[in-house]
C-alpha cells in the first residue's frame, strides 16, 4: 500500500498545497517550524481521522479561516482509493471513502495501517497510563474493528456510572440495583477488552523485545508488563470490593480504564533509570514491534512515517531503520529532517528511488 498524492487546503500552516510521492521514501526537509511536521500530520489524519499532536480538531485548521480538507490518492492491493478528511467549524469531521461519507469514523480505522515514530513519543515514558493505554488501543484495534467499538460502549457506561455516583452523593441516597446494572454491563464489555489486551500482549511482547535487540544490539534485560487489577479478580467482585471508594470518590476507581503498561530495565522502571539512549530505543523498539505487528494482521506493509529522525538516533541506528526500507519488509516510508544533506547522504546508502520535498524554497 502506498500514498501517491496529497493535497491540503488550511491544513495548520499550509493554504494550499499538493504533493506527489515515490512509492518508497519521501523526505520532507527545512527549517525549523516550516511545516514538515505537519505534512507527515496530514497523512496521519488520513488514517486515523485526527491529529497525531493536537487533540483539539478545530485548532487543525488554518488560522483565520473556518474548514481545513485533506486528500490523499492511495493504491491498495492494486486499487485506487481516495480518502478525503474535512473539518468545517461547528460542524462534525467527515472522511469519504471514494466519495462516500462513512456513518462513524471509527469504520475507517484500520483501512490504511501506519505507524508513526516521532519525539512525541516519549510522552509513552514520561506521561500517565492514558497515554499508554491509547497505545495498546490504538494498536489493537488497527486490526480489530470489534475492539473499539466495545470500548467505546465501555467509556459511555463508565460515565453513565459516575454519573450515578455524582447523584448519590448529591440527593444522599444509593440504589444497588441500578448500580449492579452498570457493572453487569461494564463487566461485559471490560471482561472483553482486557481479554484481548492479555491476548495481544502475549504475541507483542515477544516481538517488542527482538526488536530491542536489533536496535541496540544488545539484549538488556528490558521488559514490557501488563499491569491491570483484573489479572487477579473478576471486574463485578472488584467493583464490589471498591463500593465505598467509589462513593466517596464519586467516581469508579476500577477496571480496565486504569490498565497501565510497566515499562522496565531489570527490575525498575526505565522512566527513572534508563539513560537517554536506551529511553529512545525503547521506543523506537516499541514503534517498531507495532509496525510487524500491524504488517502481519493487516497483510499489508504499514506507511511509516519517522518524524524527526536524528532527533532519536544517531547516525547507525538511522541507517539500520532505513536500510530495513530495502527489504520486503517495509512498505512507503516518509521521513522529516531539518538537514537536506544528512538524508539524502544516508538515503542514497540503500539505493531505493526517493523523492526530496525542500519545503519554504
Ligand atoms: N492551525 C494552525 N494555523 C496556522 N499555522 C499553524 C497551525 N498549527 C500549527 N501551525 C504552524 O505550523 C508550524 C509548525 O510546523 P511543524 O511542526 O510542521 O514544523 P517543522 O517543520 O516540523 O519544524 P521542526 O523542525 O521544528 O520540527 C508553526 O509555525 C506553527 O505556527
Ligand atoms: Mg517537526
Amino acid at each position: 500500500m502506498f500514498l501517491k498524492k496529497l493535497s491540503l487546503i488550511n491544513y495548520k500552516n499550509f493554504s494550499s498545497e499538493n504533493f506527489e510521492f515515490d512509492n518508497k521514501i519521501n523526505c520532507f526537509v527545512g527549517q525549523n517550524g516550516i511545516g514538515k511536521t505537519n505534512v507527515l500530520d496530514a497523512i496521519y489524519h488520513l488514517s486515523f481521522g485526527k491529529s497525531y499532536f493536537n487533540p483539539i480538531a478545530t485548532q487543525n485548521i488554518k488560522h483565520g479561516e473556518d474548514f481545513f480538507v485533506i486528500e490523499g490518492n492511495f493504491e491498495k492491493n492494486d486499487r485506487e482509493e481516495k480518502i478525503v478528511c474535512s473539518l468545517k467549524k461547528g460542524a462534525k469531521k467527515i472522511i469519504k471513502k471514494n466519495s462516500k461519507a462513512y456513518d462513524k469514523l471509527s469504520d475507517h480505522i484500520g483501512f490504511l495501517p501506519l505507524v508513526i515514530i516521532s519525539p512525541s513519543d516519549r510522552d509513552l515514558i514520561t506521561e500517565g497510563s492514558d497515554t499508554r493505554r491509547k497505545f495498546i488501543d490504538g494498536v489493537i484495534s488497527q486490526s480489530d474493528k470489534g475492539y473499539l467499538q466495545t470500548l467505546l460502549k465501555y467509556n459511555k457506561i463508565l460515565s453513565q456510572r459516575n454519573s450515578l455516583l455524582k447523584y448519590f452523593t448529591a440527593n444522599q441516597t444509593f440504589d444497588k440495583t441500578t448500580l449492579s446494572v452498570y457493572n453487569e454491563q461494564l463487566d461485559g464489555y471490560g471482561t472483553e477488552i482486557f481479554n484481548k489486551r492479555v491476548a495481544f500482549l502475549e504475541t507483542f511482547i515477544p516481538i517488542f523485545k527482538e526488536q530491542y535487540k536489533v536496535i541496540s544490539g544488545d539484549s538488556e534485560n528490558i521488559s514490557l508488563v501488563y499491569d491491570s487489577k483484573l489479572l487477579n479478580d473478576s471486574l463485578l467482585n472488584l467493583f464490589d470490593k471498591n463500593i465505598d471508594k467509589d462513593r466517596a470518590l464519586q467516581y469508579t476507581s476500577v477496571g480496565i480504564h486504569k490498565d497501565d503498561l510497566n515499562f522496565n530495565l531489570g527490575e525498575y522502571p526505565i522512566k527513572k533509570f534508563g539513560s537517554q539512549g536506551q529511553q529512545k530505543s525503547f521506543l523506537i523498539a516499541l514503534k517498531l514491534a507495532q509496525f510487524h505487528f500491524i504488517k502481519a494482521q493487516a497483510n499489508t506493509n504499514p506507511i511509516l512515517l519517522l518524524d524527526d529522525i536524528f532527533d532519536k538516533l544517531d547516525e547507525n541506528r538511522v541507517s539500520h531503520i532505513i536500510s530495513l526500507v530495502n527489504d520486503e519488509n517495509f512498505g512507503q516510508l516518509f521521513i522529516s529532517d531539518t538537514h537536506a544533506d544528512r538524508t539524502e547522504a544516508v538515503i542514497k546508502t540503500i539505493h531505493q528511488s526517493y523523492k526530496m520535498f525542500k519545503l519554504g524554497s
